[in-house]
């Protein structure tokens, strides 16, 4: 069993240490608080919010994946050097179509070097 970093895990102290780590890391979810059912939507998965993560050949992020719940919706990958061997944000733009109860997102990223990340959930209402 991997060993899974997640957002809501992390002590504070140790977020202030490892502040850069941490950040470079850590998937981000952004999307409407609430949608309608049967509607599509965009949900944004990003990677950090200041620090960008490398991209070299041996340590780069190799999947982001959105979840709802324990469902797997979505997941994209990447190759080394895709963002032009420069450290940088990996984000994707999943379009699902809200379904007939509310959900409970979460995104997952894999860094080839330091491992499995959890993002805080992201409630979304469905109407
Ligand atoms: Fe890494």
């Amino acid at each position: 069993m991997p060993r899974v970093f997640k957002a809501t895990e992390i002590e504070k102290e140790e977020k202030e240490i490892k502040r850069d780590y941490l950040d470079r890391h850590m998937p981000h979810i952004f999307c409407p608080d609430e949608v309608k059912r049967g509607e599509k939507f965009a949900v944004k998965v990003i990677m950090g919010e200041e620090y960008t993560h490398p991209d070299e050949a041996e340590h780069f992020i190799s999947v982001l994946q959105l979840w709802n719940r324990e469902t797997l919706l979505a997941e994209t990958r990447y190759t080394a050097g895709v963002f032009g061997n420069k450290p940088s944000h990996a984000e994707v733009d999943f379009y699902i179509v809200a379904p007939d109860v509310s959900m409970n997102l979460s995104a997952m990223a894999v860094c080839t070097k330091h491992g499995l990340w959890q993002s805080e959930d992201k409630a979304v209402k469905v109407i």
